[in-house]
């Protein structure tokens, strides 16, 4: 799994839910498959679809949204709270994880 920052996420984004990479996240109990949009940060683009997974600064300040990466590559424009650990656990930010590539994403929010 790969993670490298972005210098923006400025542009446009598109939240059309017939777009994007396929996606399966674990949460709460329950797997959800999605179809995850480009540019659009995972936890932005749950909480669209009504999936209320942690969220709390959006900013990559505080860790309240840390979920576990199982499978897929993702880019995170901010990351002040993840150490080389971290990453290496395959831990991401949801608040700034992005898509990065065209693979199946999946996701578990432990
Ligand atoms: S919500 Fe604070 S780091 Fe993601």
């Amino acid at each position: 799994m790969l993670y490298r920052s972005i210098p923006s996420r400025s542009k446009r984004v598109s939240m059309e839910s017939n777009t994007g990479n396929p996606l399966v996240v674990e949460f709460d109990g329950e797997r959800h498959e999605l179809l995850w949009p480009p540019a659009v940060p995972l936890a932005v683009f749950l909480k669209s679809r009504g999936i209320k997974v942690p969220y709390a600064c959006g900013e990559g300040f505080c860790g309240g949204c840390i979920a576990r990466l199982t499978g897929g590559n993702v880019t995170m424009a901010i990351n002040e709270i993840l150490d080389d650990d971290d990453l290496a656990n395959d831990l991401i930010l949801g608040c700034q994880a992005v898509l990065d590539g065209d693979e199946p994403i999946s996701v578990r929010y432990d």
